[in-house]
């Protein structure tokens, strides 16, 4: 874990400088898994595998189910920087450092972020197994005082005071939808609440969650979609619905329950991914 509360450009780009001494791709688009989807990057084509540990200031990944490396390879030929294995605020890093990945990317010139994570569904009408284009997200732990643009603002890559009305491109969300109806994946659309975690809501919290206006709840994303918005970094955001979130108070989440349902998410993504990237 990092003391320095935050990173400064050179810092950035000393780690940025380290991704591209282990790869000459210089991929445009960066793909995070979330937790049960890291699979998908098992389908990237000739890749650089970099481990999280190899790169200097990189946040280890320590939470059940990332691995924690860099695939950066093909996809549907074009070239991706794949994120497999995130870093959340509840494993004990500072929001610099849950975002210093997002940070890298915007040095080494990536353009479209698209963030997957595995969500509980809030919505009634949702169920395991179902994937959600995020429309927009509820970012509490920022409006709990922990936004990860708090402190130094970096000019050479966005504003104090950066607008996130449109966090999710309208384009690439678009395209998305179009993807799903030709894979004919049913694919569902709403706004996900974006909690620390790690222990799991109560049912007070889910009604409250509900009745805010969200549709999924997770540990993640958030914080990266607002650094990947301040650096003018586009964004798609896919929640993979893992679990009926307990608002009856009677069907506990576990963790081992996201992954399996995670894994059988996979290639209905990978198959909305591989259109995405076609069209994009
Ligand atoms: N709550 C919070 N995070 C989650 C959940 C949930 O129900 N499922 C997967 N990630």
């Amino acid at each position: 874990m990092n003391n320095q509360p935050f990173f400064t450009l050179e810092q950035i780009d000393i780690v940025a400088a380290a991704v591209r001494a282990r790869s000459s791709y210089q991929p445009k688009i960066a793909l995070i898994l979330g937790s049960g989807l890291g699979g998908l990057a098992d389908s990237i084509e000739k890749p650089d595998l970099i481990p999280f540990n190899a790169l200097p200031n990189w946040p280890q990944s320590t939470a059940p189910g990332h691995i924690g490396r860099l695939v950066i390879g093909k996809l549907e030929n074009q070239a991706v920087m794949v994120m497999q294995g995130r870093i959340h605020f509840y494993e004990g890093y500072s929001m610099s450092e849950v975002t210093l990945p997002i940070r890298v990317m915007q040095r080494l010139g990536i353009e479209i972020l698209i963030v997957t994570n595995a969500a509980g569904a809030i919505n009634p009408e949702y169920s395991p197994g179902d994937l959600m284009l995020i429309s927009d997200n509820l970012n509490l732990v920022g409006m709990m005082g922990f936004n990860p643009l708090i402190g130094p603002n970096l000019d050479q890559l966005g504003p104090r005071f950066p607008d996130v009305s449109q966090a999710y491109d309208r384009k690439l969300s678009e395209i998305t939808r179009q993807a799903a109806r030709e894979a004919e994946i049913n694919l569902r659309e709403g706004v996900y609440a974006g909690l620390s975690g790690p222990s799991f809501e109560g049912p007070a919290d889910l009604r409250f969650l509900r009745a805010v206006g969200a549709d999924a709840v997770g540990m993640s994303t958030v914080p990266e979609v607002i650094v990947a918005r301040h650096g003018g970094t586009r964004v798609l955001g896919i929640s993979g619905i893992s679990n009926k979130a307990n608002l009856d108070g009677n069907t506990p989440t576990s963790h081992e329950e996201v992954l399996e349902a995670g894994i059988h998410m996979v290639p209905k993504l990978e198959k909305i991914l591989r259109i995405v990237l076609h069209k994009i």
